[in-house]
């Protein structure tokens, strides 16, 4: 019956699209079309869109959104269409665009700071999916509103918001609704993503039109919950040998598995201590050099090389990427449970936390992206608007309320409505590590149908997986930091495109 119903589905599809071709492309509006851009000399390998959709204030005035959207390159009508969703808060989803799986790769300017070249990404997710660039709340990227009490907002308001975003946008582009609908991000996202997804299930539940096709939602090194997270470095830093035996029962005497909130001050005594272990590495991708450190990628390529170490190929090649341009030595993320964690309440805005000489937060490169994005041309080219100021990677204009709590009733619900999950975790992240993904994912107590394995991807074992019999899926990708694709582009590409479309990873 469902068979039949599916088969159905597609081939009235299909008439649609061969009796009303035209009309069905012309939906997309042609102003928005993206005709040229800087940097960029070759033929556009599918049509990209970009501009605003405005939405109501909260009370009011209007809040205008600022989206991305990347056509998929192999078919269009039947691929599905994915929302993305970089974290911060604040932090603009131009960050997955630029650096992470967008349709280019941006080889720098020389000197540091002009203009990019452009170059076609081999394993954008535009590949295999139609792909929303949301800049959320507005107050970040090029999305905005004239009266800034929009500015101060929360994880509810930004679900409705996004919510709303998305109807709107169906009704500009019909010709996608009844593609097949997927909600992702990472980092911070991982509370934007549930919270949305609870949003949209209740608008299908509710009738809401347009009826969004949502089937499920991919979250990576994502902020979950707040215990989970908070307990996650210490189990991280011992596996991966960044501190010792002695200091790691140490740290488990004194606090008990409670690392997330100490509950004395031996506890708090050896957390700094750990602390201190771990304040010189990057700590979004620990095989990665910080910028304070005097090597420089050329010694780290060129000691890969030389046969001194007698540590094995597979072990000096984690952490390497098969992008052609370098990843970024230093990016935001919030960091548990010593520098930002999530709380309830206010979150500080990362430039703020930059003001506080916090430590560890200063070194932040994001030249490429900002050199392009603040260019005239450029920004003319994406239809940004003219009252727009400056493009931050993360904005200040924010005050940002944590709100939502632990995302584990949100994952439950879901589940439990028959949305797919697919939660992953670059597993040299010590910012949202692996180990509190892990723990959580298997606290839910699902039933493991796709029991602990070894992923492939291009014949090389690319981390590791857990299937659970609602869904749910937990996956490592092995030797990957905060920004998964940034590293691992191919293998990026491999989990997405086989989770898509259901197929074992
Ligand atoms: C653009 O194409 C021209 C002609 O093929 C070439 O000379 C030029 O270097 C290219 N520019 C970039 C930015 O790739
Ligand atoms: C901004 O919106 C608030 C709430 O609606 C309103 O009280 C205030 O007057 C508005 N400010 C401006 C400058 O429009
Ligand atoms: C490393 O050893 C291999 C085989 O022993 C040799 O072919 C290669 O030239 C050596 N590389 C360096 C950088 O010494
Ligand atoms: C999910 O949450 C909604 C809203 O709170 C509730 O109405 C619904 O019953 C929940 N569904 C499940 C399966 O728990």
């Amino acid at each position: 019956m469902e068979r039949l119903l599916v088969v159905l589905k597609v081939s009235s599809l299909c008439c649609l699209l061969l009796g009303y071709g035209r009309i069905m492309v012309e939906a997309a509006p042609e102003v928005s079309l993206i005709t040229s851009l800087r940097g960029f000399n070759d033929t556009f390998p599918s049509k990209h869109y970009s501009g605003y959709v405005t939405i109501n204030g909260n009370p009011a005035p209007p809040k205008n959104l600022f989206y991305y959207f990347v056509v998929s390159e192999r078919n269009p009508s039947m691929d599905p269409i994915v929302l993305w969703l970089n974290g911060g808060p604040g932090c603009s989803s131009f960050d997955g665009f630029v650096y992470e799986h967008g349709p280019f790769n941006f080889e720098a300017g020389k000197p540091t700071g002009s203009l990019p070249k452009l170059h076609l990404n081999p394993y954008s997710w535009s590949k295999v999916s139609n792909i929303i660039y949301l800049d959320s709340p507005a107050g970040v990227g090029f999305s905005y509103s004239k009266n800034t009490t929009n500015y101060v907002t929360g994880d509810f308001q930004t679900a409705i918001d996004t919510h709303n975003f998305l109807l709107e946008w169906f009704n500009i582009y019909p010709e996608f609704v009844s593609n097949p609908f997927y909600i992702a991000g990472e980092s911070y996202a991982g509370i934007y993503v549930p919270t949305l997804a609870a949003q949209v299930a209740k608008g299908i539940k509710d009738g809401v039109n347009p009826i969004i096709n949502f089937k499920g939602y991919m979250i990576g090194n994502a902020a979950t919950d707040y215990k989970y997270d908070g307990n996650s470095l210490v189990p991280f830093a011992h596996g991966m040998a960044l501190i010792s035996d002695d200091i790691y029962e140490e740290a488990v005497t004194a606090c008990k598995g409670n690392y997330y909130d100490s509950p004395n001050n031996n506890c708090n005594i050896v957390l700094n201590k750990i602390d201190q272990e771990v304040s010189g590495l990057n700590r979004y991708d620990i095989l990665e050099p910080c910028y304070h450190r005097p090597t420089t990628k050329e010694d780290i390529n060129e000691n890969k090389n030389t046969n001194t170490s007698t540590i094995p190929l597979s072990f000096k090649q984690l952490g390497v990427t098969e992008r052609p341009l370098a990843v970024r030595k230093r990016i935001y993320g919030r960091a548990w449970p010593f520098r930002a964690p999530v709380r309830a309440g206010i979150i500080p805005m990362w430039p703020e936390l930059m003001k506080q000489a916090g430590r560890g937060v200063l070194c932040v490169d994001d030249t490429i992206a900002t050199a392009w994005l603040n260019d005239d041309a450029v920004r003319k080219a994406i239809h940004v608007n003219q009252e727009v100021g400056a493009w931050n990677l993360c904005s200040a204009a924010l005050t940002y309320y944590s709100e939502a709590g632990s995302m584990i009733p949100y994952h439950k619900n879901l589940t439990a409505q028959g949305y797919r999950a697919l939660i992953y975790s670059g597993d040299h992240d010590m910012c949202v590590p692996y180990t509190g993904s892990q723990a959580w994912t298997r606290s839910l107590g699902y039933k493991i149908v796709d029991k602990w394995r070894p992923w492939m991807s291009n014949q090389q074992v690319a981390g590791y997986t857990q299937g659970y019999d609602t869904g749910l899926t937990f996956l490592t990708i092995k030797g990957a930091g905060h920004t998964v694709p940034e590293y691992k582009p191919r293998e990026s590409l491999d989990f997405y495109s086989r989770w898509l479309e259901g197929k074992q990873i």
